[in-house]
């Protein structure tokens, strides 16, 4: 469980990036957090693994405050995918640079292996183990960054931006990915500017604005038709499917079979 009370955090510079954040993450929920750019979602999550600590209030992991807990503690319960992989990778080959963190966390011989391999099946890099990470793309990066994460086996996982520079291949990867955990009974934090990923694969949104949070709740409650000028103040804007499922009646979460059914039966 995840409890954020009142979370207030200024950088160095001033900046006032979060301002106020009340939140409560249950145990196994998947919550994706979405907002315009610098509203504050990826300092927000920075703060869940004691990456970043608190200006004013409190973050707290399973009832205990953040502030008390060292880092090696916090990162056995809570692995972040950074937004920038390129931040995170600083291994010279891909199987040493996911086995980095799941090593950290006590694992050795067999079982480290075990974690490895199936952090890299399940982002499809498996035939990429020995390669240099700087040599391969963006979005391989990414996902390597993602396999890091898993390979840890944290209760929660947070992402940042998982499904940025992926193609249909790679977001579908992802949302296996998120599935896969929530069956497991994780906990998942994905911050996304890719509604249609949101809007399917997570029964929970929280919306940021300036360093608040201005909306929560399910995906059809979110993207209803009485929020669609708080998006717009956040600069998100519902999927077109949102859009025209409260058109025509179908709320603003339908399925693409339920919507193409619906427009091919409408009259005129
Ligand atoms: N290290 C830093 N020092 C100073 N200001 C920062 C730092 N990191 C972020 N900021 C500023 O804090 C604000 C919130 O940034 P943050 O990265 O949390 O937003 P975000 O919602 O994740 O945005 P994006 O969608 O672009 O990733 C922005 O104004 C940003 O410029
Ligand atoms: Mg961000």
């Amino acid at each position: 469980m995840i409890e954020v009370r009142g979370l207030v955090h200024v950088y160095p510079d001033g900046t006032r990036a979060v301002d106020g954040v009340h939140l409560r993450i249950g145990d196994g929920e998947q919550i994706a957090i979405i907002g315009q750019n610098g509203s504050g979602k990826s300092t927000l999550v920075r703060h869940f693994n004691g990456l970043l600590r608190p200006t004013l209030g409190d973050v707290l992991i399973d009832g205990q405050l953040t502030a008390g807990l060292r880092v090696a503690a916090l990162a056995a319960n809570v692995g972040l995918a950074f937004q920038d992989p390129d931040r995170q990778i600083f291994a010279g080959q891909v199987r040493t640079e996911v086995a980095f963190g799941p090593h950290n966390l006590g694992l050795r011989s067999a079982a480290l292996e075990t974690a490895v391999t199936k952090a890299l099946d399940a982002v499809g890099l498996t035939e990429q183990g020995e390669r240099n990470p700087y040599d391969l793309g963006f979005s391989n990066r990414k996902l390597l960054a993602l396999a890091s994460i898993l390979a840890m086996g944290t209760p929660t996982v947070v992402l940042d931006e998982p499904t940025t520079g992926q193609d249909l291949r790679g977001v579908e990867r992802v949302r296996r990915i998120v599935a896969d955990l929530a069956a497991a009974g994780r906990t998942v934090v994905a911050i996304s500017h890719d509604m249609r990923f949101v809007a399917e694969a997570f029964p929970r949104v929280v919306v940021m604005r300036a360093g608040r949070v201005i909306l929560d709740g399910t995906p059809g409650e979110v993207f209803a038709e009485a929020n669609w000028g708080a998006l717009a103040g956040t600069y998100v804007e519902p999927q077109l499917a949102s859009r025209v499922g409260v058109r025509l009646g179908l709320g603003s979460t339908p399925t693409d079979a339920a919507l193409i059914e619906a427009l091919v039966k409408r009259p005129g």
